[in-house]
């Protein structure tokens, strides 16, 4: 009898252990949408001001960026942040954020963008170009700063060759 009560307790306690850290697990990631959808949110503090659009967007080395969609507040300053998550390096797996005009051809743009590798992938002196970053490569991280455009929603990219086809999203300001 004591033993099917020992087995009982460690059954039941088993039971509330595993429901326990399943919660929790559920909790975490809720909180990591959050914090992946609320673009200002309060995460950071020190960065936390109603006229900056704080962006943080990655990239990997299966050539795709962790959004489709970004949101920014019209009227604001954007600061869009680009990570390399990948490990590889920026000649073989290079990734940037190009937010382009409106009416700008896509697929036309990036075939200009292609040839262009002492510019760091963009075609020299275009006009088409609202906001880049930098090309990084694996491990490395990058800021650029700008004006929100008036609302509305423009098409973003990585210019590095063949990437857009798979690294492309809307940026929208509302
Ligand atoms: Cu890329």
């Amino acid at each position: 009898m004591k033993i099917l009560k020992t087995v009982f307790t460690l059954f039941v306690s088993v039971i509330l252990f595993t429901s326990c850290g399943g919660e929790s697990k559920k909790e975490k990631n809720q909180e990591k949408n959050e914090a992946n959808t609320n673009l200002t949110s309060d995460n950071n503090k020190p960065e936390k001001d109603d006229n900056l659009s704080r962006v943080v967007i990655t990239a990997n080395d299966a050539m795709k960026f962790n959004k489709e969609e970004v949101y920014v507040k019209a009227g604001t300053r954007v600061k869009l942040i680009l990570r390399h998550i990948g490990k590889m390096d920026v000649n073989i797996m290079g990734h940037n954020v190009v937010i382009l005009k409106k009416g700008v051809d896509v697929a036309d743009f990036a075939a200009r963008a292609a040839t262009e590798k002492e510019n760091d992938y963009l075609p020299e002196g275009t006009q088409d170009v609202i906001a880049h970053t930098k090309m990084i490569g694996g491990g490395q991280i990058t800021t650029v700063e700008f004006d929100a455009p008036s609302v509305g929603t423009y098409d973003f990219i990585c210019s590095f060759p063949a990437h857009y086809a798979l690294m492309n999203g809307k940026f929208i300001v509302e």
